[in-house]
């Protein structure tokens, strides 16, 4: 009897040291996300949040609210707390060469995901895993030049200064725009990529042009300045997606619902489902690998009317 009572005490003993090591060897990830501005960055945290949970990551999320300043410091915090890696979605693209510094001082490897930094010492990063923002405004402008026949004057609703989507982007249509000389952006400024900032801007757009006399189409950096400036177009008793074609970015459901009530035109997919593809190369960071590509590219897709159901349904519908 006591020698089966000292054989169960040390299971359970063992049992406990089994839980006590597995839970010292959860991965620990600070992520510091953008905010939470728009429907593309709600199904990427949340993507972030299902992965963690699937990989038994235990993940601190902190949301920045589009404020750089909050993300230096949710990256110092994830830096006291000796996190094993830190991911960061940057707001912006300057600012971040101090924090990277103290990040590598402390040894805790730091990835880019979605947005891009400057910075003139890439050593303070391992890679950045985001899909190319050029390509997505080539591709939108690609298509809005044939939809336009290569003629027609544009406005544009910018995402937030500074960042990195619209700048790439921004770069990205404009070079295409720059084939056709009969094509012209008329007007420019930013919504900062949100549903509210998208329909003030063409409020605004829609007040010093007459009511878009002359505007052929509209391009957004991403579909809820678009989502907003579709329903300032409609109460203005504009019609967008005939008399307006529009072009965005992110392919969230509420523009391929958009597109079959007929009131937008072309969006370029960003994947939000990447939780795996950064996990991934974390953990091979972690378990020693070291030759990374300094990006790892998500690949982009466009997509239209003629197969905006099919990709809804595939969204859940
Ligand atoms: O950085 C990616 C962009 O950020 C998405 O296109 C936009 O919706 C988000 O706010």
């Amino acid at each position: 009897m006591k020698s089966m009572k000292y054989a169960l005490a040390g299971l359970l003993g063992l049992a406990s040291c089994v839980a006590l090591a597995a839970s010292a060897s959860a991965t620990t990830i600070g992520f510091s996300q953008v905010g939470h501005e728009s429907d593309w960055r709600t199904a990427f945290s949340k993507n972030m949040q299902d992965e963690a949970k699937a990989e038994g990551i235990d993940l601190k999320f902190s949301d920045a609210n589009q404020k750089e300043e909050d993300q230096l410091k949710a990256v110092r915090s994830f830096i006291s707390q000796k996190v094993d890696a830190i991911i960061i979605a940057p707001v912006v693209v300057t600012g971040w060469d101090q924090v990277l510094k103290e990040a590598k001082a402390a040894n805790i490897p730091v990835f880019l995901v979605d947005r891009d930094v400057e910075t003139a010492d890439k050593s303070l990063y391992v890679t950045r895993v985001s899909a190319d923002f050029n390509l997505e405004g080539r591709l939108a402008g690609a298509w809005l030049a044939q939809a336009l026949k290569g003629k027609g004057d544009i406005v544009e609703l910018q995402g937030t200064v500074g960042s990195a989507a619209a700048q790439y982007r921004m770069a990205g249509f404009n070079s295409i725009e720059a084939l056709f000389p009969l094509i012209k952006t008329v007007k420019t400024q930013s919504g900062d990529f949100t549903t509210q900032g998208g329909k003030e801007v063409m409020e605004s757009f829609i007040k010093a042009t007459d009511g878009l006399k002359g505007i052929k189409a509209v391009w957004a950096h991403n579909d809820n300045m678009l989502l907003g400036a579709i329903q300032a177009m409609k109460e203005a008793g504009l019609k967008p997606g005939k008399d307006i074609l529009t072009v965005s970015v992110d392919g969230v459901p509420d523009i391929f619902r958009a597109m079959l009530a007929g009131d937008a035109n072309a969006s370029v997919e960003l994947r939000s489902d990447i939780g795996p593809d950064i996990y991934g190369v974390v953990k091979e960071y972690l378990a020693g690998k070291r030759d990374f590509p300094k990006w790892v590219v998500i690949p982009s897709d466009l997509h239209t009317i003629q197969d905006a159901a099919e990709v809804l349904k595939k969204k859940g519908g």
